[in-house]
């Protein structure tokens, strides 16, 4: 974690925001092992007597989540993950943990990922290094900043940015502090590596569980604008009117609740501040709950079902009662293509609604 952006950027106790509705700036408890300006390990901590909350920095990913326990619980693996164990040795564990097991799912994640964010950038990969961008969440991204248009200047925030590329995007066409955040221990640990060491490191997805590690040195210019935290895009740990811009790409379908992610992104733009929002409105019942999804269901009703028209109903004046009366829509591509890898022989084609929205001035 960078104290630059800790110091910018000023999170919030996320059970204080979530419990009582308070904003109360975190402190840094703790800095057990410092690398110049930022910290490796170490502890933040709530001042509030009544919530005393410690939220620990583990290889310089701060973890702000309000039901920290929960998130522990359920990340342990990708938290005490360790990294020095030869591609070998990791294939061979793959194959005994097997198909479906936590470490094969997180593999298959950091796959489709890794390679859709910086293929072109790989030295070995079939294209040469020049692998086209124009399915990929960097063509989202610049589709969704021509559509906003002119943006203020002041602090960007990539929600779901899982291994960061378009972080680093946002941060080489800006001249303030981009923070990536995610919900995804692993993926965000690719990112902090690609930013700390100027190393792309992440398995390859072949067939099965048959995996090649990439490594490959890998730098952006801007990168000193960039930090990586694992934060909820649902209950954002920030105080209100906080970022100039935010994007949120291919992240909505992915989300216990949709709805408090957009009411999330109103409280911490500022007036007049902009977002882009991108989703190929991919519902399942394992990620978002039926009830949460915005469209997909209810055929009958006033919106037919379609996820486009009920996104744009929730934003001021789109009609919904529950409306978020600060964003207003100031956009959209109907489709835009996005694939995704899942291995040597399997390519997802989506077709992606892209919106631009902006808080009221
Ligand atoms: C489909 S991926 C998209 C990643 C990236 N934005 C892209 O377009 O390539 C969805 C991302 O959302 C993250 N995610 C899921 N739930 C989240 C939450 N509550 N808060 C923040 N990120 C979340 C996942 O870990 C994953 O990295
Ligand atoms: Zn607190």
């Amino acid at each position: 974690m960078k104290l630059n952006h800790f110091e910018k950027l000023k999170p919030v106790c996320p059970r204080c925001l979530r419990d009582r509705n308070r904003q109360t700036a975190l402190k840094i408890g703790s800095s057990i092992q410092r690398n110049g300006d930022s910290i490796r390990e170490g502890i933040l901590l709530c001042p509030q007597s009544d919530c005393l909350m410690e939220y620990p920095i583990i290889d310089g990913l701060p973890i702000i989540i309000a039901d920290l326990r929960a998130y522990v619980t359920q990340h342990v693996f990708s938290i005490l993950q360790r990294g020095d164990l030869s591609a070998d040795m990791e294939g061979l564990l793959g194959d005994c943990l097997g198909p479906g097991s936590a470490f094969d799912t997180q593999r298959q994640h950091l796959s489709i990922y890794a390679q859709s964010h910086y293929e072109d950038r790989d030295p070995k990969a079939e294209q040469g290094g020049g692998a086209s961008l124009d399915e990929s969440v960097l063509s989202l991204l610049e589709n969704g900043l021509e559509l906003a248009g002119e943006r203020m200047p002041g602090t960007i925030v990539d929600a779901g940015c899982s291994v960061g590329r378009s972080t680093f995007a946002l941060a080489e066409k800006s001249d303030d502090l981009v923070l990536g955040i995610d919900m995804s221990f692993g993926m965000l640990k690719v990112a902090a590596k690609i930013l700390n060491e100027g190393v792309a490191s992440y398995p390859l997805r072949r067939v099965g569980m048959v995996y090649d590690q990439r490594e490959f040195p890998l730098e952006f210019e801007g990168s000193e604008k960039v930090d990586f935290w694992v934060c909820d895009a649902t209950a954002l740990p920030f105080a209100d009117d906080q970022f100039a811009f935010a994007a949120s790409l291919n992240i909505l379908d992915c989300l216990q609740s949709p709805y408090d992610h957009l009411k999330s992104l109103s409280r911490i733009l500022v007036p007049g501040g902009k977002t882009v929002i991108a989703s190929p409105y991919d519902w399942t019942a394992g990620a978002t709950p039926v009830e949460t999804w915005v469209g997909g269901h209810s055929q009958r009703s006033v919106n037919k079902g379609s996820s486009e028209a009920m996104l744009r109903s929730l934003f001021a004046g789109g009609g919904h009662p529950n409306e978020i009366q600060d964003l207003h829509m100031i956009g959209e591509i109907e489709r835009l293509p996005w694939t995704a890898k899942l291995h040597d022989r399997s390519v997802v084609h989506y077709q992606v609604h892209l919106l631009a929205a902006q808080a009221r001035a």
